[in-house]
């Protein structure tokens, strides 16, 4: 039947090529129309940096001193946007000197000067929030809907709150300061995302940056340097320079940086971690994952389906925490895998510039070609391929969305990261088993739980090793709640209160105070006249004496110079023994914080009745005064007490992110440390380092003073009469550096403390490299254990902890 023109009708006539379609047409068979942005402002942009851009460094726009430079294209059609200089060492050095140059003074402006300026980029990021969007799409491929609707306004977001951290920085952390000069590297999926997570956090606590884009996605972060320009920003405060990795690791190398801070992949982490070992830069690491997603039997399934669409099909898949691996519990596998399906079918891949695409691009033909031979290998080890790849386009760089099933565990698409939109499934059968199945990857980053029932979730999730957990939802973010991930996953938060921490250091301590020491008359004698009886101290491994595994003892020298005493002598074998009696003692990790307070002030209280023992042990060794070896002892006893106090109180926090429910952030134990003593104070170093380890939880594995360890092989009895669970304290003697290497590439040692010399900090960050456990060394320098800002606090809490950020939304 012929329908008469009607607004109507001519406004469906915008449907690509068909003339003449009704409305009534179009709802009977539910096509889309095209929705198209436009583009015309972008490509105004563009144009206007039609002859390349250059190198934004000391606030000026400078030619790369190398000469080089590179095409970037639009995937979508493989056109070319621009070209970009490629940054080489002349030019790094260029930015990292405008940043040292604008440091000072930007760290010297009040906090609310710097608020004001980070306010005005929040602004300004609003005022060109449509173009940022459009320019985002057309380099990365992304959805313009996505870029639009999250990617600019976390941006905002993220800039908005952390003008809140500047302002408040003098209040909330008093005894905290800017770390210096911020190089900083990023990767290509969410180019300008990442670029707020690095530089609001930097610049609020006072740093200065250079910062890189990834190679196929830095025009977002040439215009946010315009945007900088525009807000009137300090010169040299905020440094772009463009390149590929190895521009990036020129920064990563450069003496003038004292932070890196770096998202992407864990082979480049690794990388960057070998190469700052011993330099003394802080550093986190924000690397890849591969993250369960897990749907019980009593989820409400077609919300978790659309769950798993954000999890997976968000982003084209190239999420650093994609739920990429489905866990179904296997009563509704078969039903749930049904309905996903016909959802598969439904998702509309094509030009990211269509509003009603629901995924567009991939980043590059390079990481299509990735994902497809991974697809590959996953089929070639007998799993089940289901795409969903009617109605794709036939050109520029797409990938369906993709299902595969009767994955084994152990497959290779199962554990490594495709970083594309692909989706592994797996089933479970009871909630042990999906914990298990959940942790079975060298990843930690995020994790997703589905369930109608709240006790259940609500005990899953905190057993998930990773560092954010969603509970019936997924990748959600936000400027106020930290972020980040364990193990391979990489190392810091970003985000929130803690997010804060990874841009400032200490205020400057004073130098530590080293006592001149006084010989004392060698002891060969008892008292009664009679030779010492010869002991050799053994090992304490899960709460037992051990003899050392090889067999070897060495002398323990007095101050005097006589032999005080015999120690094993340790080995690689008995450090795995005693991790493996850490690894065993979880019920202390699982124990009531009032529980393990109990425990702490149990020891305070033997050590204290037994004081003079330990005094007169610590002057034996050390050759200390009476008044200084009581002191020690008194001081380790206080110490004691003050973790004795914080087991309890060192609390998480409630955040309230922009949606109907919570964010709780849990002070998680890190699970097994080594800890390195060092020779100074050899009884309050080891208290100190010991006490605030275990009062969080963790169990640890203590290599004493190798000069002075008698005070830590006398402290067995202590611990046995303190009700300390065997394996939550384990103590080898030994060589230092030998032992502390050992520790550090332990797979099943979580972090590593470091007191000792400037080799050995380095040799310990090497060494943790290739499972990138968290390590805090001191680079040669004495503390002074008797001030409190070095010796003893949040520092020593935030150093034996990691948060879990747990999303709970709520209402129907
Ligand atoms: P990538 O890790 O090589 O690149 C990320 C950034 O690091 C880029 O800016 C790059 O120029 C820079 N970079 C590369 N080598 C470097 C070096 N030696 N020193 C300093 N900087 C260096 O990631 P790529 O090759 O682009 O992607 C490969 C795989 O990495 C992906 O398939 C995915 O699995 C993973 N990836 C994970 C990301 C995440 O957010 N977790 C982000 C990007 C990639």
């Amino acid at each position: 039947m012929p329908v008469a023109a009607t607004p109507l009708l001519i406004a469906s006539q915008w449907h690509e090529g068909i003339n003449n379609v009704s409305v009534l047409e179009i709802l009977d068979s539910m096509e889309y129309g095209p929705a198209p942005e436009a583009r015309n402002q972008a490509d105004a942009w563009l144009a206007t940096h039609k002859a390349g851009f250059k190198l934004f460094i000391g606030g000026k726009w400078r030619a790369a001193k190398s000469g080089k430079s590179f095409a970037t294209h639009n995937p979508a059609d493989g056109k070319k946007l621009g070209t970009l200089s490629q940054a080489g060492k002349a030019d790094i050095d260029a930015a990292v000197k405008a940043a040292r140059k604008a440091q000072a003074p930007w760290a010297d402006l009040s906090g609310h000067a710097r608020a004001r300026y980070l306010y005005a980029l929040a602004r300004l990021v609003q005022k060109h929030s449509r173009l940022l969007a459009v320019v985002e799409t057309l380099d990365n491929g992304k959805t313009v809907r996505e870029t639009r609707d999250i990617d600019v306004p976390l941006v905002a977001r993220h800039f908005y709150h952390h003008a809140g951290w500047a302002q408040l920085m003098k209040a909330e952390f008093p005894d905290q300061q800017a770390v210096g000069v911020v190089g900083q590297v990023i990767p290509w999926n969410f180019p300008l995302l990442m670029l707020a997570w690095k530089i609001a956090p930097a610049l609020a606590a006072g740093n200065t940056v250079v910062m890189k884009p990834a190679e196929y996605t830095s025009l977002t972060a040439l215009l946010f340097a315009e945007i900088c320009e525009e807000a009137g920003l300090p010169a040299g405060v905020v440094n772009i320079v463009t390149g590929d990795g190895a521009t990036g690791e020129l920064i990563v190398e450069h003496k003038g940086v004292d932070k890196i801070a770096f998202t992407g992949s864990t082979g480049v982490g690794r990388r960057i971690r070998e190469i700052t070992a011993g330099s003394g830069k802080k550093l986190s690491l924000e690397l890849g994952g591969k993250s369960p997603f897990i749907v019980f039997e009593d989820a409400d399934l077609d919300s978790a389906v659309e769950g798993v669409v954000d999890a997976i099909w968000f982003n084209q898949g190239q999420v650093c925490c994609a739920g990429s691996r489905l866990l179904v519990q296997e009563g509704i596998a078969d039903r749930f895998l049904t309905k996903l399906r016909a959802r598969m079918a439904t998702l509309r891949v094509g030009d990211p510039l269509d509003k009603t695409m629901d995924m567009g691009a991939i980043v590059d033909p390079i990481q299509k070609k990735r994902i497809a031979a991974l697809v590959e290998a996953g089929v070639d080890e007998g799993a089940e391929l289901w795409q969903a790849d009617e109605g794709m386009p036939k050109k520029g760089c797409f990938y369906p969305p993709t299902l595969l099933t009767g994955v084994e565990p152990s497959s290779t698409v199962a554990r490594e990261e495709i970083f594309g939109p692909v989706l592994v499934a797996m089933t479970f059968r009871t909630p042990v088993e999906a914990v298990a199945l959940a942790n079975d990857t060298n990843y930690g980053l995020a994790a997703s739980v589905w369930s109608e029932n709240i006790n259940l979730a609500l005990d899953v999730s905190p057993k998930i090793k990773a560092g954010v957990v969603w509970v019936n939802c997924t990748n959600q973010f936000d400027a106020g709640v930290g972020f980040g991930g364990y193990r391979d996953s990489g190392f810091g938060r970003e985000g929130g209160r803690e997010g804060m921490y990874e841009y400032m250091k200490p205020v400057a301590a004073p130098a530590a105070v080293t006592e001149k020491m006084t010989a004392l008359p060698a002891k060969t004698k008892t008292s009664d006249g009679m030779p010492a009886i010869d002991r050799t101290a053994k090992f304490y491994v899960g709460g037992k004496q051990a003899r050392p595994d090889g067999g070897y003892s060495l002398p323990v020298q007095g101050a005097d110079g006589s032999v005080l005493g015999v120690v094993g002598d340790g080995n690689r074998k008995d450090i795995r023994n005693a991790v493996e009696a850490a690894r065993k003692a979880t019920a202390w990790s699982a124990a009531s914080t009032h529980n393990r307070a109990q425990v702490v002030y149990y020891i305070a209280e033997n050590l204290s009745a037994r004081a003079d023992e330990f005094r007169d042990r610590i002057r034996a060794m050390t050759g200390a005064s009476l008044k200084n070896a009581t002191r020690e002892v008194d001081t380790a006893v206080e110490r004691l007490f003050t973790y004795g106090a914080w087991a309890d109180k060192y609390d998480g926090a409630v955040h309230s992110p922009p949606l109907r429910g919570v964010a709780m952030a849990m002070n998680e134990p890190l699970g097994v440390m080594g800890l390195v003593c060092p020779d100074e104070a050899p009884l309050l170093a080891f208290i100190s380092m010991l006490a605030p380890a275990i009062a969080m939880g963790n169990r640890v594995v203590v290599i004493p003073s190798p000069a002075h360890p008698l005070v830590a092989t006398d402290f067995y009895q202590i611990m046995e009469t303190s009700d300390v669970p065997g394996g939550v304290v384990n103590i080898v003697t030994g060589a230092r550096d030998d032992l502390a290497k050992t520790l550090a590439e332990h797979e099943e040692v979580d972090a590593v403390w470091y007191a000792g010399s400037t080799k050995g900090s380095e040799m310990v960050e090497r060494a943790s490299a290739h499972d990138l456990k968290q390590t805090w060394v001191n680079n040669g320098q004495a503390r002074n254990w008797y001030d409190l800002a070095q010796a003893e606090g949040r520092e020593y809490l935030r150093r034996s902890t990691q948060v879990k950020n747990i999303w709970i939304p709520y209402g129907e």
